[in-house]
C-alpha cells in the first residue's frame, strides 16, 4: 500500500519533471522560460487567453497549432501524453499566480465628483460581453463574444440566452462583436448585429475563412428570428484565422448604420476600396448605400466604404451637438488614435502612423502625408483603447456631451472634455478594474460600463 502510494508519486513527479523539461526544451524559446511571453508570443502565464484557456482548449491549440501563426501543430511532434502533461504543467503554474487584486472601491473622488460604482452583474456571462445597449427605459442587450445575445432587465443579468443566433467564429478577437438597435425599435423590432462569419456550416472556425458581416433580426420569446443579411463580400474576400475584425456599429441621428472594419492583419488591403480590411462603413437601415457615400455607385470600389485609412476602430460616438462621427484607433505600439472620422477621408493607416509594430519594428516612418488625416490626440503608450461614448445624461450635468473612451490593457476610462476639436481636459479613472470594452449612458443617465477580465457589468451613479 504505502510503496504503491510512493511509486504513483514518483510517476507524478518524473512526469511534472518531463513537462517541465520538455517546455524549456520546446516552447521556451517562443514563449519564454518563465512563459512571460514575447512580442508577438503570447505569454502563457496569464488568465486571458486568446485561443481558450479550458484544458481542452489547450490541449486542442497545442495539438493542432494555430493556422498562419508561427504555433505548429505540435501532435505531429509530440505524444498526446506529452501535449496533456505541457498544458497541466502550464495550468499549474498559471493557478500558482497571485490572486487577482483585492476589490477595488465602490467609490471615486473624481475632479466634478464623486461617483458610486455598482457592480450589477459580476457573473453569469457565457463568454465575454463586448458590446451594451438599451432598447427601452429597463431593457438592453449584451452581446457576448463566443455567440451569446443576452438580456439585462433593470440593472440585472437575465438567465435566459437568446437562441438560434447564427455561428460566429470561437478565436482572438473574433467573434459575436457589436450591437445597435433600430431608432423605430419600438416599433420594428430590428436589433443589428456585427459578426464575424466563418464560412461552411462544419469544422472548427480557425480553419475555415471568415470575415465581419452585418446582420439585422428581431428578438421574440428568446429567439433570434426573421433574420435578414444587410453587409458582407464575395467569399474570396475571406480570410483565415486573423484578427482585426472591428467591429462597433452606431447609428446616427439621420438612421443612418456606421460600422467598422478592422486591418484583419492585411496590410496592404488597407488602402484598397475593393478590399474590406481597415475601413468604415456607412449603410441605410435596409442594407442598401445612401446616395452621398464616397463611393456610392461605383463598380470597383466597396460602395459602402464611409472613411479609409483605419488599423482597428474600437470605438465609434456621434458628437451630441456638433453631430461629427468620432472614433477610437486601437493602433500599433504607440500609435493609438481619437479621430473625427469625416466622410471619405483617409486616415493613413498603414502609409502614417504614430506606432511601432508589436514586435518593435517600425511600421513606417512617416507620421503625416498628404490628402491623409492627423489624428484629433494619440496616445504613447498605448492604453489599447476600445469603446468611446459621449455622455448625454442628467445624473452628471458637468459631464453633458463630453467623451469617455475606454482601454483594454490600462483598464481605465478616460473622460475627455473637449474644446472643438481639441481635447481641452482629460481625467483618468477607474484603473485596475479590468478591461473596459463598452462604455453607454443608460436611460436614467448612469453610465454603464462592460468589463472583460472579469466578465462584468458596472454602472456609475453620483454618490449620495
Ligand atoms: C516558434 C514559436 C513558438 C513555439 C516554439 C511555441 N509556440 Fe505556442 N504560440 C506561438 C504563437 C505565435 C502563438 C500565437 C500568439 C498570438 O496569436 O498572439 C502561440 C500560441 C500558443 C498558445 C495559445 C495562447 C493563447 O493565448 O490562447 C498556447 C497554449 C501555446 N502557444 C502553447 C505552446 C506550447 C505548449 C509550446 C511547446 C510545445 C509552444 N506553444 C511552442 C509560437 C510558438
Amino acid at each position: 500500500m504505502k510503496a504503491a502510494l510512493l511509486f504513483l508519486l514518483l510517476t507524478a513527479s518524473a512526469a511534472a519533471q518531463t513537462a517541465a523539461e520538455l517546455y524549456q526544451t520546446s516552447c521556451a524559446a517562443c514563449h519564454g522560460a518563465q512563459m512571460q511571453g514575447a512580442a508577438q508570443y503570447s505569454p502563457l502565464r496569464k488568465r486571458d487567453w486568446l485561443y481558450g484557456g479550458s484544458k481542452a482548449e489547450m490541449v486542442r491549440t497545442v495539438t493542432y497549432g494555430i493556422a498562419g501563426k508561427e504555433m505548429i501543430p505540435w501532435g505531429k511532434v509530440l505524444s498526446a501524453q506529452q501535449i496533456e502533461g505541457l498544458v497541466d504543467y502550464i495550468i499549474a503554474s498559471r493557478d500558482a499566480m497571485p490572486a487577482a487584486p483585492a476589490a477595488k472601491p465602490d467609490t471615486l473622488k473624481l475632479a466634478d465628483y464623486t461617483v458610486h460604482i455598482e457592480r450589477l452583474v459580476e457573473t453569469g456571462f457565457r463568454s465575454s460581453p463586448w458590446g451594451i445597449e438599451f432598447v427601452d427605459a429597463h431593457r438592453a442587450l449584451i452581446t457576448e463574444q463566443r455567440g451569446g445575445l443576452r438580456w439585462l432587465v433593470d440593472g440585472k443579468l437575465d438567465p435566459e440566452p437568446i437562441l438560434g443566433l447564427p455561428e460566429t467564429v470561437q478565436y482572438g478577437t473574433g467573434g459575436m462583436l457589436d450591437l445597435a438597435i433600430d431608432p423605430d425599435y419600438a416599433l420594428n423590432g430590428w436589433i443589428y448585429i456585427g459578426y464575424v462569419h466563418p464560412l461552411g456550416n462544419s469544422g472548427r472556425t480557425d480553419e475555415r475563412p471568415a470575415m465581419t458581416r452585418i446582420i439585422r433580426g428581431r428578438v421574440i420569446d428568446y429567439r433570434w428570428v426573421q433574420q435578414e443579411l444587410l453587409f458582407n463580400v464575395p467569399d474570396d474576400l475571406y480570410f483565415i484565422n486573423r484578427g482585426r475584425w472591428g467591429c462597433r456599429m452606431l447609428f446616427d441621428k439621420a438612421g443612418q448604420l456606421y460600422f467598422t472594419i478592422g486591418d484583419i492583419r492585411e496590410n496592404d488591403d488597407v488602402q484598397k476600396l475593393n478590399k474590406p480590411a481597415g475601413k468604415t462603413y456607412r449603410i441605410n437601415r435596409d442594407g442598401s448605400i445612401p446616395k452621398d457615400n464616397p463611393y456610392a455607385g461605383r463598380a470597383d470600389a466597396l460602395q459602402a466604404i464611409f472613411t479609409i485609412g483605419n488599423r482597428n476602430v474600437q470605438g465609434i460616438a456621434q458628437h451630441p451637438v456638433t453631430g461629427q462621427i468620432w472614433g477610437t484607433e486601437h493602433g500599433p505600439m504607440g500609435g493609438d488614435e481619437l479621430n473625427i472620422l469625416r466622410l471619405g477621408r483617409n486616415y493613413g493607416w498603414p502609409v502614417i502612423s504614430y506606432g511601432i509594430d508589436y514586435d518593435g519594428k517600425p511600421i513606417t516612418n512617416l507620421t503625416e502625408k498628404e490628402g491623409m488625416e492627423q489624428p484629433v490626440k494619440y496616445w504613447k503608450p498605448s492604453p489599447a483603447l476600445s469603446a468611446m461614448e459621449f455622455y448625454t445624461g442628467d445624473l452628471f450635468p458637468k459631464w453633458k456631451n463630453q467623451a469617455f473612451v475606454g482601454a483594454l490593457v490600462f483598464q481605465e476610462i478616460k473622460r475627455l472634455k473637449l474644446d472643438g476639436e481639441k481635447v481641452a481636459e482629460e481625467e483618468i479613472f477607474m484603473k485596475g478594474y479590468g478591461r473596459v470594452r463598452d462604455i453607454k449612458t443608460g436611460p436614467e443617465g448612469a453610465i454603464y460600463i462592460l468589463l472583460n477580465e472579469p466578465d462584468q457589468v458596472l454602472r456609475l451613479t453620483p454618490a449620495k
